[in-house]
């Protein structure tokens, strides 16, 4: 199978093989399924904004083996992901979180605190684009996570990358739009705007990007 084979398929993910592995990576532990289960109790429907189990592990893994001391997030929610990214870093490492609502990250904030993470996070409620933009233009950030509004995801993107060390990681999740990017006649804007931003991601010279199929599609791009 090539990267270059246009008809390339893979030999597990078609044979149901996700929930399969899903349910065997290292489980929450109990406050991320007490956030879990608040999200939903609380927030209803809502709750499926939520990251899976997996692609949490997945982000304290990440965050800790790159030695990762600054982060940013685009996109809080309740804070599932906030927690896993705060987890892989140092004691006094930094986790900058970008979200518009002070409903949802109120809840973040209680499990932040609960979590003895609060410390280690700062939250900045408007919208992202206009916090990252007042951020020095400097690479400071070691990773960051995009899981926000979907049409804005080339924006952050773009003032991210200047923002990351070489070697730095970009997260961005949701880039598989639970498949519907396959459908090149989508006329969801959610759909069209990851389909062009994973064209973009794919030739963009100043990463070396891999999608993954985890949850619903994960990129990760380092910044060469
Ligand atoms: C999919 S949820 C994030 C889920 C979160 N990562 C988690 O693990 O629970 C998307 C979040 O993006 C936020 N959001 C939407 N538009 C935004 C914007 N323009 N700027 C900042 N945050 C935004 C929403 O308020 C919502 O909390």
């Amino acid at each position: 199978m090539s990267a270059l084979d246009p008809t390339a398929q893979s030999p597990i993910l078609a044979h149901g093989i996700y929930p399969y592995l899903a349910a065997r990576c290292s489980p929450p532990d109990e406050l991320l399924i007490d956030l879990f289960a608040e999200t939903r109790q609380k927030f209803g429907e809502r709750s499926v904004m939520q990251i899976g189990a997996e692609l949490g592990a997945l982000l304290t893994i990440l965050t800790a083996s790159t030695g990762a001391r600054r982060a940013i997030e685009v996109g809080t929610f309740t804070g599932y992901s906030s927690i896993c990214i705060a987890r892989g870093l140092p004691d006094d490492g930094h986790l900058l979180c970008c979200d518009v609502s002070e409903e949802w990250t109120s809840l973040a904030r209680h499990y932040w605190k609960r979590a003895g993470l609060d410390g280690r996070i700062e939250l900045r409620l408007g919208p992202a684009a206009d916090t990252i933009a007042a951020l020095p233009a400097e690479p400071v950030y070691d990773i960051a996570l995009i899981d926000a509004d979907k049409t804005s995801y080339p924006i952050y993107y773009d003032l991210l990358v200047p923002r990351l060390r070489p070697g730095g990681l970009i997260l961005v999740d949701n880039v598989l739009q639970n498949g519907k990017v396959l459908d090149e006649r989508s006329q969801d804007a959610d759909v069209r705007a990851i389909q062009a931003f994973n064209e973009a991601v794919a030739v963009d010279d100043r990463v070396q990007a891999v999608l993954l199929a985890v949850s619903d599609g994960l990129t990760i791009a380092r910044k060469l």
